[in-house]
C-alpha cells in the first residue's frame, strides 16, 4: 500500500453562506418554521456534538461502539478483504478506528464530512496511526452528488460506513432515496454498514435529547449563534428554547427552537414574525424496528445480511448487501432524490 494521505482533503463542495442564506430563510418562510440540520454542524456545533456522544443519557453512541467492539472480528469477515471504505458523515472517525485495524487488504479510506477543520485534524491523526493506509479525504455535504477522489489501489468492492444513527436524521423517503445512491455507488458485491438506532420506550429516548448538562440544548442552539455570525441575522438567543420530544405514531424525537415570547427576527431585509411557542425545527431523529429497517433497505436497493443488537435491543449495527439489480454507478453518488 502506498502512503499519500492528502494534505488537504478534496473540497467538492462546501455548504457556503449563500446556500445557508437560501436555506435559513426558506425554511423560515415555511407554514412550520424549519431549519435543515445539517447546519447544526460548523466547527462549535461538531465540537458540541462530540460531547454529546460522551453524554451519560446519550446511549447510541457507546452502545454503537460496544456493539462494533464487541463483534468486530465477525464484521471484518462478512465484509472481507481488499475493499474500499468510504465512510459517510465521518466526524473524528473514532469508530472507524475498529475497523481499520481489521480488515483485511484494505485498498483505501474515504471519509467525507461537511467540517472541513475535523476532517482534517482526523486525517492528520489517522495518517500518523496508520501510515501505510491510502486515506482520501472528501470535504463536502454528503447529500449532494459527489464523486470520489481516485485511488491508487484497485479495490475488490466498494464498502460504505454510515454509523451513528445519522440516518435517522433522514425523513423516511430521504432515507430510501440516500440509501439508493449509495446502493449504486457501492455497486456489485458492494455492502453498506450502517448503524441504525431502535425503537424504546419514551422516557429514555427523550432523556437522550434533553441532558441535565444542557449541552444538546448548547447544540440546537448554536445553529441561531451560526445564523447571527455569518447571516447577520439579530436571533436573541435568550429568547428561545431548547425542545425535543418522542413522536411514537411517526417513530421520531423532533428537536426544536420554541420562541419564549412574540418577536421579530431579522435576517437581511427580511422579518420573520415569532409568536409566543411558536417553534422553530431543527432535526428529527427517527428510530426504527428492525423490521421496518429491513423494508426500508430493500425499498433502496439492499438486503439485509447480518445485524448485531446489543443485549438490552437499543441499538443495532447491520451489513447491507448490494441487491444484484442495482444499477452501478460506480466513481461517483448520482442526484440527489430518486
Ligand atoms: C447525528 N445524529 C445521529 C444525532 C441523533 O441522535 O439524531 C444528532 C443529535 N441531535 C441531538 N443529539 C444528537
Amino acid at each position: 500500500m502506498s502512503t499519500s494521505l492528502l494534505p488537504n482533503p478534496v473540497v467538492y463542495r462546501g455548504s457556503d453562506d449563500k446556500e445557508f442564506f437560501k436555506e435559513v430563510s426558506a425554511g423560515l418562510l415555511q407554514p412550520q418554521k424549519t431549519l435543515p440540520c445539517k447546519f447544526l454542524y460548523d466547527d462549535c456545533g461538531s465540537e458540541l456534538f462530540n460531547q454529546i456522544c460522551d453524554l451519560d443519557e446519550y446511549y447510541p453512541t457507546r452502545t454503537e461502539t460496544a456493539i462494533l467492539h464487541d463483534n468486530i472480528r465477525e464484521i471484518a469477515q462478512v465484509i472481507g478483504p481488499g475493499c474500499r471504505l468510504v465512510e459517510f458523515g465521518s466526524g473524528t472517525s473514532t469508530k472507524t478506528r475498529m475497523l481499520l485495524q481489521h480488515l483485511t487488504d484494505l485498498a483505501s479510506y474515504t471519509p467525507i464530512d461537511i467540517s472541513s477543520g475535523q476532517l482534517f485534524d482526523s486525517c492528520e491523526k489517522l495518517g500518523t496511526d496508520f501510515p501505510a493506509l491510502e486515506i482520501l479525504p472528501l470535504a463536502a455535504d454528503y447529500t449532494d452528488s459527489l464523486q470520489l477522489p481516485e485511488s491508487e489501489m484497485p479495490a475488490q468492492k466498494v464498502v460504505a460506513f454510515f454509523p451513528g444513527s445519522t440516518i435517522g436524521n433522514f425523513e423516511p423517503h430521504e432515507a430510501r432515496s440516500f440509501l439508493h445512491r449509495i446502493a449504486c455507488l457501492c455497486g456489485r458485491g458492494g455492502g453498506l454498514l450502517i448503524g441504525v438506532d431502535l425503537i424504546k420506550d419514551r422516557r429514555r429516548l427523550e432523556a437522550a435529547y434533553n441532558d441535565r448538562k444542557g449541552v444538546t440544548a448548547a447544540f440546537n442552539l448554536n445553529v441561531l449563534t451560526r445564523a447571527n455570525r455569518e447571516l447577520g441575522s439579530d436571533f436573541d438567543l435568550s429568547s428561545f428554547r431548547h425542545q425535543a420530544i418522542y413522536d411514537a405514531a411517526l417513530g421520531r424525537i423532533e428537536m426544536r427552537l420554541v420562541s419564549l415570547r412574540p418577536q421579530v427576527v431579522r435576517l437581511a431585509n427580511r422579518e420573520f414574525f415569532f409568536d409566543e411557542a411558536e417553534y422553530i425545527t431543527t432535526e428529527y431523529s427517527y428510530k426504527y424496528s428492525l423490521s421496518k429497517f429491513t423494508n426500508l433497505a430493500q425499498s433502496a436497493g439492499f438486503e439485509v445480511l447480518n445485524v448485531w443488537v446489543d443485549r438490552n435491543r437499543l441499538f443495532s449495527v447491520q451489513y447491507l448487501g448490494v441487491r444484484s439489480d442495482v444499477h452501478e454507478v460506480y466513481g461517483g453518488l448520482g442526484e440527489k432524490g430518486n
